[in-house]
């Protein structure tokens, strides 16, 4: 394939624009002719907004929720995002993909599953934890630990509430500091953990967020006996192509874009600057 059609975008519709917070908008997408995007959860897209530029932006819903369209949580943090920020319903913009591993949905089939996301992390994760509740019957526990830094960051909180009702989903959230309004757990996200038992080698834990987060989650992750080959996290990386041609997004030998953004610790933990 020439390079020049690697970095052929489709022009697909914005359907609806929903703000969420300060900084993020739920953007629905839909690719012309109603085609299905065929993502799996943890997989991302490379999105562009012609003369400013693109930006690869996880996919925020889940295939069992799709019907032909997808969802992208957004913050508004530099050129394309803001340019995507400014835009109405019924704009066009590029997409490219879906790229990516994504997580490994297979093999947490049968298993207890912890998922950890902190702040803007429940984008991509949001697309698995929804994935797995439609397919609950395959799944053991489903433990859900959700860390913001403000009340008013929280993400998808309609979600949010509705997981904390549910019977068979065990969910706890905290936020850096509270204010007036809330009445939850204050402190980072590390302190959930203390609040749930797990049985090590029948759990998958997943988690995603600021890499910072990483270096203390892994610590309680670990803490609790979860083998470093059963613990997933997604790795942000600055893209170009998505598909292993560029070499933007190398961490040492491995492609982010291509061999992940989802990694287990096992395979990442040796590698130099991956964390
Ligand atoms: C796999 C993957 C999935 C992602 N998913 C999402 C998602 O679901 N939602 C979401 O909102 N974001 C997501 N991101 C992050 C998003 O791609 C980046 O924030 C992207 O840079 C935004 O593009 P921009 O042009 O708006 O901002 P940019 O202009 O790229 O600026 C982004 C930030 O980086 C800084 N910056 C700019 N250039 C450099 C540089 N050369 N070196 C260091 N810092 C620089 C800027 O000051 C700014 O703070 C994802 C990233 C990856 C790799
Ligand atoms: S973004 Fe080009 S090789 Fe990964």
């Amino acid at each position: 394939m020439p390079l020049s059609s690697v970095y052929a975008p489709e022009f697909a519709r914005l359907a609806e624009i929903h703000p969420m917070t300060e900084l993020e908008k739920l953007f629905v997408v839909e690719l012309p002719h109603g085609r299905s995007l065929g993502h799996q959860p943890g997989q991302f897209v490379m999105l562009s907004i012609p003369g400013v530029g693109g930006a690869p932006i996880s996919i925020s819903s889940s295939p069992s929720r799709s019907n032909g369209r997808f969802e992208l949580c957004v913050r508004r943090v530099g050129d394309v995002t803001k340019a995507l920020h400014a835009m109405s319903p019924g704009g066009l913009v590029g997409i490219r993909g879906p790229f990516g591993n994504g997580f490994p949905i297979e093999q947490m089939r049968g298993k207890d599953v912890l998922f950890a996301p902190g702040g803007l992390g429940l984008a991509p994760l949001r697309s698995l934890i929804n994935q797995v509740l439609d397919e609950r019957k395959d799944f053991g526990r489903v433990i859900i630990l959700y860390g913001a830094r403000r009340p008013a960051e929280l993400l998808f909180r309609e979600e949010l509430d509705q997981w904390a009702k549910r019977q068979d989903v065990e969910f706890h959230v905290t936020v850096d500091r509270g204010d007036e309004t809330w009445k939850g757990n204050i402190g980072v996200i590390t302190t959930l953990f203390p609040k749930v038992t797990v049985d090590p080698h029948n759990t998958i834990a997943v988690t995603c967020g600021p890499p910072i987060m990483y270096r203390f989650v892994l610590i309680e992750m670990l803490g609790k006996g979860i083998p470093e080959s059963q613990i997933y996290l997604s790795l942000e990386r600055r893209m170009k192509c998505g598909v292993g041609k560029c070499g933007h997004c190398q961490i040492n030998a491995l492609y982010c874009c291509k061999e992940g953004p989802v990694f287990s610790y096992a395979q990442i933990k040796n590698v130099p600057e991956a964390l």
